[in-house]
């Protein structure tokens, strides 16, 4: 039942009549009351009309700017076509040559809806392959939303590794024995584990840098050559990173091959559309043909190479080919990080500012920042009261993580250091 309209603007209304419909009044992302009504490039509108720099950019999709016209005009054109049809279309048979081509480790792709998806069933392929159970992930890293996703992913109080614990309700008690952790850029302890469980573990999950923390020096390819030495499938999460922090991903932005990675947010250009990509041995568990029954992992999704997804994917892909693309990119996104630090630093808060170009935040802690404990002195509150005082002032982040987009320009720059500065200043420590 819709409620009575007796509140102060269209943005109230919608926002009473979700608390009567959806659980916590949203839909389970942003906890923040804002109602976006529509997308530009680099800027976001609230039904009531306010604009925002949007440093959120639908959680990292719209790397090519909200309402590109190119994948509008891609987009449009398909819907007039059909908008699913669960057998092969020739969009995304385009779409997988494009990664294969782009991503060192993809000789076959998979096509999934979510991240979320990709990553449970990256490891179920890394379990069939190897006929093992464990799979080695990091402490704090995101890995989507599944049962072993949810082990370790942020705990309060984080136990002794390599023991994992379930972050959510309702998760089997028997998860936590097959899931191992390991503090993120400890190399030396991440060997040890390796060594000991390396007949038990069936994979290792990583995100090639996790979440804004970026990876030390010889971890990724450390993490590559034990993998490799005891034959043991290493999948990279690059949901995130793939195709964000260079066209090649961030396998090609740290030089470090995996066998496997997963893929999201930008490849389908604002749809439901992710993938699982990796060498030809691994996945062909997902061909009964090559695989046989004993091996082979069944896998159908509704929507999975969804045609508007596939060009939307597509068309985003071609823009960010383009000469210059990421160079403008990490350049714009130098520029605002720089002027976050300058402004934190200037207010005379204490913060490191983690991440990549593409992507990054404050931390407000001394640093450094090399994992998840490390973060856990970041002062979340602190995190929450900046990004509310940023959207007063028209800058919409989430409370963790600042996403650049091509389509940000210089006016963006000045404006969003302005209310760096000014939010900064009011921080109350
Ligand atoms: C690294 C990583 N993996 C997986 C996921 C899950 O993706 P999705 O939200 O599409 O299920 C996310 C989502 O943010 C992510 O950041």
């Amino acid at each position: 039942m819709t409620p009575p309209l007796d509140t102060a603007s269209p943005e109230q209304d919608l926002i009473a009549r979700a608390h009567t419909v959806l659980p916590a009044g949203n839909l389970g992302n942003m906890n923040v009351e804002t109602v976006i009504r529509s997308g530009r490039g680099g800027r976001v509108w609230d039904v009531d009309g306010r604009g925002y720099i949007d440093f959120l950019l639908g959680s990292g999709p719209m790397l090519v700017g909200h309402a590109h016209p190119e994948v509008t005009a891609a987009v449009q054109e398909q819907v007039a076509e059909g908008t699913t049809f669960f057998a092969n279309n020739e969009h995304a048979i385009a779409l997988a040559e494009a990664i294969v081509e782009a991503l060192p480790c993809a000789e076959k792709v998979r096509f999934v809806s979510s991240g979320t998806e990709a990553d449970l069933y990256a490891m179920r392929l890394a379990r069939a392959h190897r006929r093992r159970d464990k799979i080695l992930k990091f402490e704090g890293a995101y890995h989507g939303m599944s049962d072993y996703g949810l082990m370790s992913l942020w705990p309060e109080r984080p136990g002794n590794f390599p023991q994992a614990a379930p972050d959510s309700a309702g998760i089997p008690r028997s998860v936590r024995d097959d899931m191992l952790v390991c503090p993120y850029n400890d190399l030396a302890t991440a060997q040890a584990l390796i060594r000991e469980y390396r007949d038990e573990l069936a994979g290792v999950i990583v995100e090639p840098m996790q979440r804004l923390i970026t990876p030390v020096a010889g971890f990724l390819q450390g993490l590559r050559d034990i993998t490799a030495e005891y034959k043991i499938p290493l999948i990279f999460d690059e949901v995130v990173t793939g195709f964000r922090l260079a066209y090649g991903g961030g396998q090609s932005f740290y030089g470090v091959t995996p066998d496997i990675c997963t893929l999201g947010k930008v490849i389908g250009g604002g749809f439901p559309l992710a993938a699982i990509a990796g060498r030809e041995d691994i996945m062909a568990h997902l061909d009964r043909a090559k695989a046989g029954e004993d091996g082979f992992t069944p896998q159908i999704g509704t929507l999975s190479g969804n045609p508007v997804a596939a060009v939307a994917g597509l068309a985003s892909l071609a823009i960010l080919k383009r000469p210059g693309a990421y160079k403008r990119l990490f350049s714009i996104g130098n520029q605002i990080r720089a002027g976050l630090d300058a402004a934190l630093r200037d207010a005379g808060i204490e913060a490191t500012v983690a991440g990549e170009a593409p992507m990054f935040d404050a931390v407000f802690t001394a640093g450094p920042v090399r994992n998840y404990r490390d973060t856990m002195g970041g002062r979340p509150a602190l995190s929450r009261q900046f990004s509310s005082k940023l959207r007063e002032r028209g800058v919409f982040k989430s409370d963790n993580k600042i996403y650049v987009s091509c389509a940000h320009d210089e006016t963006d720059v000045g404006e969003a250091i302005a209310a760096f500065r000014t939010a900064a200043a009011e921080l109350r420590v």
